[in-house]
């Protein structure tokens, strides 16, 4: 249900509208009219006493307030004593993350009220009508939700047209990123999973792609000749596949399942790339990055060696960021891998590319910089 918002308007008009945040943030406490004669000083008052600004002004205007407002939350970091000292990196990086959370909280609270066809009827507004319907569906009235998820939708609505490339599967090949599903745009593990050496029993045994996004690794190895099966646990991931791989002309190829993890059976290929950094999404948008206790990872692990044929191989894809931000220790992992009844055959490492990050001080990017991204090739573990 999403709770119903009130306001009256300057003319004593009431209204009212549905609250809608994809990104699982709750309804202001109150809210304000705002418009282009706010500053950003009193706007920031404003949101953080848990008022939400309902814009009235020119949508321009308001993507200018949000700037302002949030090189102001971003000054007060860079705050002489802002950072504390001594920190090591699993604390500096979970203050990151509160911190992050605070901000989105806050510039969150600067609000549109949409029409029931998703239009925002504000001087100087783009038609937003297709990003919002790809995003929520059709709605039933009006409803309001930030300026700055309206942004997100805007932006995954222009990806998701355009497409991102993915050099594995053609010069040429483009996957189509639905709202909320993982994007292949660090496609370097695209490539591991296209080159790496196929276990010889895979072409009579099939594969399995586990967790399978837009299905980009399912139309590799369906590229390479392979059947596949691929799943995921996310209805919207598997209509995104279901797309790609018949845009790709590989769905012939593969099977899509809803399933938590394995399909029933038996494969001589098991791929997964599940989310790497152990710890708790903020929202639902960040659940392909970030799984609490590497759920994703261990159920994997665990599973494997009951879903593989003989001589099969499992494709386990994974960052080491977690290492480096000390969330996770290479003993774990090789622990979960020993406990599966697994061994290693081969590790394939390459360097992420990652666009240069601004903040120094941000321990994110302290740890991408010596991130590598693996291609674990595991087997049974022979016995005795
Ligand atoms: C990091 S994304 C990888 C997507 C895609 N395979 C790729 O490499 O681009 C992880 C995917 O696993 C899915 N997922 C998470 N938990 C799952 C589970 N228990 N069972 C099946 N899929 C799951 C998510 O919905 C997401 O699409």
């Amino acid at each position: 249900m999403h709770p119903i918002l009130t306001w009256t308007a300057a003319d004593g008009t009431p209204h009212q509208a549905a609250w809608r945040s994809l990104a699982g943030h709750p309804a202001p406490e109150r809210l304000l009219l705002a418009d282009d004669r706010l500053g950003a000083d009193a706007a920031l008052r404003a949101v953080e006493s848990g008022t939400g600004l309902l814009w009235q002004g020119d949508y321009l205007n308001a993507r200018h307030l949000l700037q302002a407002m949030s090189r102001r939350l971003e000054a007060r970091l860079q705050r002489p004593g802002a950072q504390p000292a001594g920190q090591g990196p699993a604390e500096a990086f979970a203050r990151h993350r509160a911190l992050q959370g605070e901000r989105a909280r806050l510039l969150g609270r600067l609000l549109l009220r949409l029409d029931a066809d998703h239009q925002l009827g504000l001087p100087r507004a783009p038609d937003v009508a297709d990003a919002a319907r790809e995003a929520h569906g059709p709605v039933d009235g009006p409803w309001i939700t930030s300026l700055r998820e309206l942004l997100g939708l805007i932006g995954a609505h222009e990806w998701r047209k355009k497409g991102v490339p993915v050099p594995a599967l053609g010069r040429k090949a483009l996957v189509h990123p639905h709202y909320g599903v993982f994007s292949p745009v660090r496609g370097e593990y695209v490539q591991l999973v296209a080159e790496a050496p196929l276990p010889a029993i895979v072409h009579g045994a099939g594969a399995f792609d586990i967790g399978t996004g837009t299905g980009v690794l399912a139309a590799v190895l369906a590229q390479r000749k392979l059947r596949v099966t691929a799943t995921d646990n996310q209805p919207a991931a598997l209509a995104c596949a279901a797309e790609n791989l018949a845009q790709l002309k590989l769905d012939k190829r593969v099977t899509l399942l809803q399933a938590d993890l394995f399909p029933p059976g038996h494969a001589g290929l098991i791929v997964c790339n599940p989310p790497w950094v152990p710890a708790t999404p903020a929202s639902p948008l960040e659940s392909a990055v970030y799984d609490p206790d590497s759920r994703m990872l261990r159920g994997f692990l665990a599973g494997l060696a009951a879903h593989l044929s003989r001589g099969g191989e499992g494709w386990l894809i994974l960052s080491d960021l977690a290492e480096h931000l000390g969330l996770r220790s290479r003993a774990e992992l090789l622990g979960w891998i020993e406990a599966g009844g697994l061994c290693v055959i081969d590790r394939i490492d390459t360097k992420p590319v990652h666009p240069k990050s601004r903040d120094a001080g941000d321990p994110l990017a302290i740890a991408r910089a010596q991130e590598l991204t693996s291609l674990w090739r595991l087997g049974h573990r022979p016995k005795g």
